[in-house]
């Protein structure tokens, strides 16, 4: 496995923190070069920082994914650094707009952002690479959705409101794209397939255990983190939360030569937490 993506080049969006990150890692400790984009430069500049100390080839942009300009110069760059993109993770995503953790229901901002960047900013990044790639007679998408966009699913219930319900149709929205580009682009030899993870304590859930901190008055005198945990000991098979790198690891096999014969597919990675 160590080699396995030697001279491949790796495309990640939203890649500072969190699943792109962890990606990012699995990656490069299996040969491969990175682009990494984010929309937050100073967490990127650490990150160029840290993966340049063990040698790992690595060029980042900051770029937001909703802007087409800004991910089309950023592709342009990559294609003139490196030569290639092989392999276009689109992973950027967004919760809610701001005041997001104490609300019970969605508002306007909440469906706007959650459609600019989980789905249109994702539109625009698969844009961005498509044609690169159809010209190559060769690549592999591996987008990040999610298993509330297969499910919708409460948490808790009690007390529950309907704020995630903007980003479930959004991720929703991102597992039928992945159908259509496979599709589109299978005579091109390029495989598009989505990875469905379940629950990760990054920033995203943070966010959310806040929420149901703030709402359900069974979980006012917890710890968001202990939110998070105990709901998965109960509703995930597997009792544990997902890693970055979980997710990474996937994403890996699907980017891989194993996966040639997989399209259009979206991949649960969620401890069994829904098994459909
Ligand atoms: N954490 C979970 O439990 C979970 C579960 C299912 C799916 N996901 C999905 O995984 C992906 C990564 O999320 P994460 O959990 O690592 O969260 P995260 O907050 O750690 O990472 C998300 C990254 O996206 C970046 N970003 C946000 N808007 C952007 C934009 N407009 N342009 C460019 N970058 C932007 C952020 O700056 C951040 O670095 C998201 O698409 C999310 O929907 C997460």
């Amino acid at each position: 496995m160590k080699d396995q993506f030697e001279d491949k080049i790796v495309f990640i969006t939203g890649g500072a923190r969190g699943i792109g990150k962890g990606t990012a890692e699995v990656f490069s400790e299996r040969g491969a070069k990175l682009a990494v984009s984010d929309l937050d430069g100073e967490e990127l500049e650490k990150l160029e920082t840290e993966f340049s100390s063990k040698n790992i080839e690595i060029i980042t942009g900051e770029v937001d994914v909703t802007k087409k300009d800004d991910i089309n110069k950023f592709v342009e760059r990559t294609i003139s650094e490196f030569g290639k993109i092989d392999v276009c993770v689109p992973n950027a995503g967004a919760i809610g707009s701001s005041g997001f953790s104490d609300r019970k229901n969605y508002n306007d901002e909440d469906w706007d952002i959650t459609y600019r960047v989980n789905v249109k900013g994702l539109v625009n990044t698969t844009d961005s690479v498509k044609n690169h790639m159809i010209d190559r007679k060769n690549g592999k998408i591996v987008i990040v959705s999610s298993q509330g966009g297969r499910k919708p699913r409460g948490v808790g219930d009690k007390g529950r409101g309907n704020v995630l319900n903007p980003y479930l149709v959004s991720k929703a929205a991102a597992i039928q794209f992945t159908h259509a580009l496979a599709i589109e682009l299978g005579r091109f030899n390029i495989n598009v397939n989505t990875v469905c993870p379940g629950r990760l304590w990054t920033s995203f859930w943070q966010k959310i255990a806040e929420n149901h901190k703030a709402l359900n008055p069974d979980f006012s005198e917890m710890d968001p983190y202990d939110i998070f945990l105990d709901q998965i000991k109960s509703n995930f098979p597997l009792g544990r939360p997902q890693e970055p790198r979980d997710i990474g690891n996937a994403i890996a096999f699907l980017a891989s030569e194993d996966a040639n014969q997989i399209t259009g597919q979206a991949l649960n990675i969620n401890g069994g937490n829904i098994l459909d």
